[in-house]
């Protein structure tokens, strides 16, 4: 039996190749949003996906300057009768240190093993690029995509969505749409299509503990004043307590606790924990007591180190007492917490533990909120069918540990589901050295979004 979209599945297979060139011209570009030196390359980053997205037919294309980096806007309005599909990225990339630990240049994609290498190649410019070459497909073969598409491809994702409210007021418009998409997760597993219908969100910090105007011998001062190195380290020790928990005072108020549904659906997934741990090199799985491991990760927030830094650190030693101390913190955050609150906990305990001699500033660098996808919704079931229709597996609801801060935004804001359609892998190395796309699962994404678009344009 033919089906009708079987020209644009050939299409799909003939332009296989093709597909990964492209993507290797655009991750190229290292548009890292985190680094001021790049802001040229971010700009180039736009440009060259709004000139990409211009060839395809867009009804319209526009770079959308915001305060930092500039997003890219797209849209095919095919029929205002025909249901409309918003499609949501980042081109923005993590910082590629340290170099030497890459097999090959992190923006010299390369082939190898099945694998595409390269920063972004998976977070999240490969899986722009499947709905690029999804609606591709569909216009090469058909004329135009069977439902509207809007694309919104932001440029600040990695550096915490800073500029996305306003982005989202003044473009209000634009950004209507009947479904919301975005592919910027990771599948279970190896060829188990998995629809992600949490995220946690995250509230960033950083913190300093001021004690000296200079540092200080330590021999003439040691034992004598306030070491802000100390200090710093027994606040951070104090944060969680002998379970695990959190101590600020407050933070878990809003916390909801997992059904007894939610707890068994979770412990039904084949989850393999020595090789999530081995793909950090991980020795142990340590968490707060009485949760397991994927519940810790999914469904518990967390008060995290993520930088620190006191004193010398430079070759040999060097006898001071420094006159401050560093640490980058963040907590991931769960239903029903919400950043700017759960800020203003921990500002207000970090100040409160401060010890003598010591004073604390705390900056709050930004936040975004946790997601819940309302999952009785009948685009989830829509979204499994187009998912399992390309991979010929059934799919399997998960949740993730990591945010997105457009996702729950974007839900709030139209009062639709976001289906959270990924395509990388759990050990992808994201925001690490050797960063890999399979190149199989690019593939099947690009089919499994043709699916998706022409399943929605009958919904
Ligand atoms: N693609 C990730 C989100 C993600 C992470 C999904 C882990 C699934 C698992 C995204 O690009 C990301 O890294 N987001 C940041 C957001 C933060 C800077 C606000 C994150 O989670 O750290
Ligand atoms: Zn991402």
């Amino acid at each position: 039996m033919t089906e009708p979209l079987d020209p644009i599945l050939r299409y799909v297979d003939e332009q296989r190749a093709r597909f990964v060139d492209e993507l290797v011209t655009w991750c190229r570009i290292p548009s890292i949003s985190s680094s001021e030196a790049h802001a040229a390359d971010m700009r180039r980053s736009a440009e060259h996906l709004r000139e990409r997205l211009s060839r395809l037919g867009a009804t319209s294309t526009a770079v959308i300057d915001t305060r930092l980096h500039p997003a890219v806007y797209a849209e095919w309005i095919v029929d205002p009768k025909k249901p409309t599909l918003l499609v949501y990225g980042h081109h923005d990339v993590q910082p590629s240190e340290p170099l030497s630990e890459w097999r090959s240049p992190p923006f010299e994609p390369a082939v190898r093993d099945g694998r595409l290498w390269g920063r972004g190649v998976v977070d999240d410019k490969g899986q722009v690029y499947i709905h690029v070459n999804a609606v591709e497909a569909f216009v090469r073969t058909k004329g135009a995509p069977p439902i509207n598409v809007k694309m919104i491809v932001e440029g600040e994702e990695e550096i915490g969505s800073v500029n996305l409210d306003g982005l989202l007021r003044s473009h209000a418009d634009r950004l209507q749409a009947d479904f919301v998409v975005v592919s910027d997760t990771a599948m279970f597993g190896r060829g188990i299509p998995s629809l992600c219908v949490g995220l946690r969100g995250i509230a960033y910090f950083d913190v300093t503990v001021h004690a000296l105007s200079m540092d200080a011998h330590s021999g003439s001062f040691g034992g004598g004043i306030a070491n802000p190195a100390n200090a710093l380290a027994r606040m951070i020790a104090s944060l969680h307590d002998e379970s695990g928990r959190i101590t600020v005072p407050g933070f878990y108020d809003r916390v909801r606790e997992l059904t007894a549904a939610e707890r068994a659906e979770i412990a039904s997934l084949p989850f393999d924990e020595r090789e999530w741990l081995a793909s950090v090199g991980g020795h142990a799985a340590v968490g707060e007591r009485g949760y397991s491991t994927l519940e810790r990760i999914w469904t518990r927030p967390t008060l995290d180190v993520n930088g620190l830094d006191s004193g010398w650190q430079g070759e040999g030693s060097k006898t001071i007492i420094p006159a401050r101390a560093k640490a980058k913190l963040s907590c991931r955050l769960v239903p029903d917490q919400d950043p700017t609150e759960i800020a203003a906990l921990v500002e207000k305990h970090l100040v409160a533990i401060a010890p003598p001699g010591c004073r604390v500033e705390v900056r709050y660098l930004h936040g975004g909120r946790p997601y819940l996808a309302p999952t009785e919704h009948p685009v989830y079931e829509i979204a499994k069918r187009a998912f399992s229709r390309a991979f010929g597996a059934r799919t399997v609801f998960i949740r993730e540990g990591g945010s997105i801060p457009f996702v729950r935004t974007i839900a709030d804001r139209t009062g639709k589901p976001c289906l959270l359609m990924g395509f990388g892998q759990p050990d992808e190395n994201a925001h690490a050295p050797n960063e890999w796309l399979d190149l199989e699962n690019y593939h099947l994404g690009i089919k499994s979004a043709v699916y998706l678009y022409d399943e929605l344009s009958r919904a």
